[in-house]
């Protein structure tokens, strides 16, 4: 399998940036960052989608602030998602757009608001059934050598979803929804498909958004005891066990939550205690 496009233990998740008022100022968040960045978290998940662009915009912001720190940054972008308020036609309805033209605007409208000249990582956030191949191959390779792209990936693609792309574009990673909440993708296949292919995976949701429910809460908190750690790093060990080790992308952008998720980075589960989360979460035991 290729290296991993991301070595890191975690990722950071920008989808709820505003929703934390300690981080509402330029100035806070980029201290926020720059901690990260001490502690080893330099790979940052953006899209356009997020607060309509405004949490890249309030990113690019704090970057403005101290423009050295963006080389030693590793940022994510998304795009491919219209919101129906976005879409101009008199249908406004909410689509996915991969046509050329779209993608190039999509890119350049987060390079801009970000206030950097690449994204490091560029994915399609979700499948689009009218993508063209060819089309999107040519604009996705043509980013990449313009170098407003480091690398492409998928987001929410299934295994078939990425084989067309990949034979005319080096895809490295598939950002998918992975949890103990979320775990089609580990009984069917997909994982070791998707390493096969040579993709890493980025868990997203990692905790289920925090709604795990109180019958995985308490199987959490008893293994956590169990093993003198918390029930957040069992649950990220959890999806370290799977094939290919994911990475997660951890929304809560709370420090305490940040750092108890570092501290567990090494927490290892056996398989008794492995499938005993898998059955709580599952509602059933394995066949
Ligand atoms: N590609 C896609 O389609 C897609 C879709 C969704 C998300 N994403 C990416 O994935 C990232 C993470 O998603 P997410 O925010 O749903 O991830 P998450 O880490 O599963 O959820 C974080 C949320 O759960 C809450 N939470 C409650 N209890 C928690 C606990 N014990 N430990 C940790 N968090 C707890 C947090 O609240 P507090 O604020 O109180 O900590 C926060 O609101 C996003 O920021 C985005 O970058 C990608």
């Amino acid at each position: 399998m290729a290296s991993p496009v991301l070595a890191q233990p975690l990722l950071l998740g920008m989808m709820r940036l505003l929703e934390y008022p300690e981080l509402g100022e330029p100035q806070a968040l980029l201290a926020f960052i720059e901690r990260c960045v001490e502690r080893g978290l330099n790979g940052f998940d953006h899209a356009d989608l997020y607060a309509g662009g405004r949490c890249e915009a309030h990113f690019g912001a704090a970057l403005r602030l101290a423009p050295a720190l963006r080389q030693r940054l590793q940022i994510i972008g998304k795009v491919d998602i219209v919101p129906a308020e976005q879409d101009c036609s008199r249908w406004q309805v909410k689509h996915y757009d991969t046509s050329a033209r779209y993608l190039r605007e999509a890119v350049d409208g987060s390079l801009a608001r970000l206030g950097v000249e690449r994204l490091d990582g560029f994915l399609l956030h979700r499948p689009d059934p009218l993508l063209q191949v060819d089309e999107v191959a040519d604009t996705l390779n043509d980013l990449i050598a313009s170098g407003k792209v480091g690398w492409v990936g998928l987001s929410n693609a299934e295994v078939l979803h990425c084989q067309a792309l990949a034979q005319r574009v080096p895809l490295r990673c598939n950002q998918i929804e992975l949890s103990l909440q979320a775990q089609h993708w580990v009984w069917d296949g997909s994982l070791h498909a998707l390493q096969a292919a040579g993709l890493q995976v980025l868990a997203w949701s990692p905790m289920g958004g925090g709604r795990f429910g109180e019958r995985l809460c308490s199987a959490l908190s008893e293994v956590a005891a169990e093993l003198g750690a918390t029930a957040n790093q069992v649950a990220l060990a959890w999806l370290r066990e799977l094939p290919g080790r994911p990475l997660p992308i951890l929304g809560s952008l709370r420090w305490g939550r940040i750092e108890e998720a570092l501290l567990g980075a090494e927490l290892a589960l056996d398989r008794p205690a492995w499938f005993y989360l898998s059955e709580a979460a599952r509602g059933h035991e394995v066949a």
